[in-house]
């Protein structure tokens, strides 16, 4: 196995330009989520130039890549999320987003270009693989249902023993990398109200049923389901994003429409949250005369890591770039569907540090200024390159 660092160093160092160009390229060509038909023609077209890789597109607009080593053995995925936002960029640099309403303002393009490096390193090293290296370049990450499940569904996840994704992560200082075993990121999920009542004249209240009062019971009644029905332990965000009724001042309206989201890490409480939210929402209406129909959709699992997975990623990294780079991320409420593929086989899912405010590169993600530090770079495709090396290695023995 070739793991000698001295040995992949010139590897690297050799197609870190190439890493910067495809970056700069894929970032000032973005697509958004289920639009990504130049990217993923791109991506195509740039790992058709590496030996020894298999290509398919299971799935519209994603590419996987099999790198089958002339070694049988274990078989990893390796994840990159490429779409795009849509979000006006107000960055003022020479690779500037050219399609207005579009941006990568999460820092895929980094994903993207980042694992075609690395497919480009471990593609040479084939002849001393032992097992498979499988790099899914994967659309819609940004907007559910998302584009993890297809591809999951297609089958070109299967065989898999260990996954792992990474996120470039400006609120993580450049240098440094995140990584924890258990929960990381949240479940997403998403609801919309209607509350129906009867509308009148604003004057003659007792005549109807205000939909605006009973709504705004339902409001406060729902965030006691954080606090008075959730375990004081177990995280959850129940969040009213969106509430509208009425069209004046003296005309009370017959229908008050809202939306929201809850996150979760628990599954059990997940599975539990609609059928409180129905109990809170039956009361509140009954008590006031009024009707309401909650639809409720599940969206991304919770990203959970597994721990022995993390584990060797851990020593991975730990070897690779010290004690004082690698750090342990406080989980975010925030949802990934790369915890679709943590259906499939065991994984993980970590941060590059991306931020450097010295550079003006301290933006949060998803904002219009949003930029990384390029040196996240070097350092992400120097972690994936070793966190597949060390993990093939790592599956190795234990199937021994
Ligand atoms: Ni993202």
């Amino acid at each position: 196995m070739a793991q000698d660092p001295a040995e992949i160093a010139p590897l690297l160092e050799a197609v870190l330009p190439e890493v910067a160009g495809w970056r700069r390229h894929l970032h000032a060509h973005p697509e958004v989520s289920f639009h990504e038909r130049e990217t993923a023609e791109f991506v195509f077209q740039t790992l058709q130039r590496f030996p020894g890789l298999e290509l398919t597109r299971p799935t519209q607009y994603s590419v996987v890549a099999r790198l089958a080593g002339v070694q049988p053995g274990p078989v990893l995925a390796l994840r990159a999320d490429i779409d795009a936002l849509p979000i006006t960029e107000e960055n003022e640099v020479a690779y500037v987003s050219q399609h207005p309403g579009a941006m990568h303002a999460c820092g895929h393009d980094a994903h993207t270009a980042m694992l075609l490096g690395s497919a480009k390193v471990l593609s040479t090293l084939r002849d001393r693989l032992r097992g498979e290296v499988r790099f899914v370049f994967q659309p819609a990450e940004e907007l559910p249902p998302g584009g993890a499940q297809p591809l999951c569904d297609s089958g070109a996840i299967d065989g898999v023993e260990a996954v792992v994704g990474g996120h470039v992560w400006t609120p993580l200082p450049v240098g440094t990398l995140a990584v924890k075993p258990g929960p990381m990121m949240a479940s997403s999920d998403t609801f919309e109200l209607v509350i129906r009542g009867r509308g009148g004249h604003a004057a003659q209240p007792h005549m109807g049923v205000d939909c605006v009062v009973v709504a705004a019971q339902a409001i406060v009644n729902l965030q006691q389901v954080v606090s008075r029905n959730a375990d004081p332990l177990k995280p959850l965000v129940l969040s009213i994003t969106k509430i509208h009724a009425g069209t004046t001042n003296n005309v009370i309206p017959d229908v008050a429409e809202l939306a929201g989201t809850v996150r979760s890490f628990d599954p059990e409480q997940r599975r539990q949250v609609p059928g409180i939210m129905e109990r809170v929402l039956r009361g509140v209406s009954e008590a006031h005369g009024a009707e309401y129909e909650l639809s409720y959709q599940f969206g991304y699992r919770p990203v959970v890591n597994d721990a022995k997975i993390t584990g060797w990623v851990q020593e991975a990294l730990l070897d690779r770039f010290g004690p004082d780079a690698v750090v342990t991320p406080e989980p975010s409420m925030g949802g990934e569907d790369f915890s679709a593929y943590q259906t499939k086989a065991p994984g993980t899912f970590f941060l590059i540090g991306a931020g450097n405010a010295a550079k003006d590169r301290a933006y949060p993600h998803h904002n219009a200024r949003f930029d990384i530090d390029e040196d996240a770079l070097r350092i992400g495709l120097e972690a994936e390159v070793h966190i597949a090396l060390h993990l093939l290695a790592r599956l190795g023995e234990t199937a021994r």
